[in-house]
C-alpha cells in the first residue's frame, strides 16, 4: 500500500487502467520473460502450492513470451471471473481497492530489464502476473482476493488500512502454507523471487510461525529485502474462511491497545514452526 500522492497519468483511464499495448513488447522483452518464466517453474515444483502449479497453465498462451491480457482475460474470467489491468505503475489505496473488490487485479506493463532479473523495486509484469494470477485462478484464493479488497475499502473508513495491508503482505506477497510435515510457498513476492524461494523455505534465519490473524496484523514488516517471518496458513479454505467470519471493527480496535511487533519478536502465545536464527539481519531500514 502506498500513502504518497500519486498522480494520474493523462493517458489513463479513470480508474488509471491503460491499454496493455503487447504489440509494443519487444523481443528482448519477451525472451527476458521466457527466461524468467522458465527458470521459476524450474524451481516451484515441490516447493509451491499445487494449486499455484495448477493455474500457472492458465499462463501457457498461443504465444509465447509476456502474456496478452486480453487473451489471458478470455481464459481467467471463465475460470473464477477475474481480470487483470493494466496500470501505469502505484495507483492510489482507493483505487487498487476497487479493482480488487471487482475482481479486477491492477499489474504493471512493463518488465524489468536483464540487469534486474533478480531483484526489482516496483513490481513489474512478471511479478504481478507470473506472481498473481495462477491462484486468481482458484476459486478459493479468488474469493479470497475480493474479500480482502472489499475488507480494505472497510479498513479505510476505520482508519485501519496498515493493519490489512499487513495481512496482504503476510499472505498474498510471502504466504508460507503447510504440505503435510513440510512448508510451501503461495506468496507472489516468493514465487516471482528466484532467491527467496529458496531463503523462505529453507534458510535457518527467518521465523516461520503458525498464522494467526490478530498478530499477524500487528507486525511490521520489510519491503526492501528478504523476510524475517513468515506466516504459515493452513489452507486457502482457513484462511478465507477467516478473512469471512471475522468482524474487524472490534479486532481493530483491540489492536490498537498492543504494541507492534517486530519480525524478529516471537511471543509466548506463537505456534512456531521454526525459530529463526535472526542471522541474515541485513536491509532492515525499509521496516514499515
Ligand atoms: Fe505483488
Amino acid at each position: 500500500m502506498s500513502d504518497a500522492a500519486i498522480e494520474k497519468p493523462l493517458f489513463a483511464a479513470d480508474d488509471w487502467t491503460i491499454p496493455q499495448d503487447w504489440q509494443r513488447y519487444s523481443d528482448a522483452e519477451h525472451a527476458l520473460w521466457d527466461r524468467l518464466f522458465a527458470r521459476q517453474s524450474a524451481i516451484l515444483p515441490g516447493r509451491v502450492a499445487p494449486a499455484f502449479l495448477q493455474g500457472l497453465d492458465i499462463l501457457r498462451l498461443s504465444k509465447p513470451g509476456i502474456p496478452d491480457f486480453a487473451e489471458l482475460n478470455a481464459r481467467l474470467q471463465t475460470a473464477t471471473g477475474w481480470t487483470v489491468v493494466a496500470v501505469p505503475g502505484l495507483v492510489p489505496d482507493d483505487v487498487f481497492f476497487d479493482h480488487l473488490a471487482n475482481r479486477r487485479f491492477v499489474a504493471g506493463r512493463f518488465i524489468r530489464t536483464p540487469d534486474q532479473i533478480d531483484y526489482i523495486e516496483q513490481p513489474d509484469v512478471f511479478h504481478d502476473v507470473f506472481g498473481h494470477v495462477p491462484l486468481l485462478a482458484n476459486p478459493v484464493f479468488a474469493d479470497y482476493m475480493q474479500a480482502w479488497g472489499r475488507g480494505a475499502q472497510r479498513a479505510s473508513s476505520l482508519g485501519a488500512i496498515d493493519r490489512l495491508a499487513r495481512l496482504y503482505w503476510y499472505t498474498v506477497e510471502f504466504g508460507l502454507i503447510r504440505a503435510g510435515d513440510t512448508l510451501q510457498t503461495y506468496g507472489a513476492g516468493i514465487v516471482s523471487s528466484h532467491s527467496e524461494t529458496q531463503f523462505a523455505l529453507a534458510d535457518p534465519s527467518p521465523h516461520r510461525i503458525r498464522f494467526d490473524l490478530g498478530r499477524v496484523m500487528r507486525t511490521r514488516y520489510i519491503i526492501d529485502d528478504f523476510q524475517q517471518v513468515y506466516f504459515v496458513i493452513d489452507s486457502f479454505e482457513d484462511l478465507l474462511r477467516q478473512t469471512i467470519e471475522t468482524d474487524f471493527a472490534p479486532l481493530y480496535q483491540s489492536l490498537a491497545t498492543l504494541p507492534d511487533l517486530n519480525v524478529a519478536d516471537i511471543l509466548d502465545t506463537d505456534r512456531v514452526v521454526h525459530r529463526g536464527t535472526q542471522a541474515y539481519a541485513s536491509g532492515r531500514s525499509g521496516m514499515k
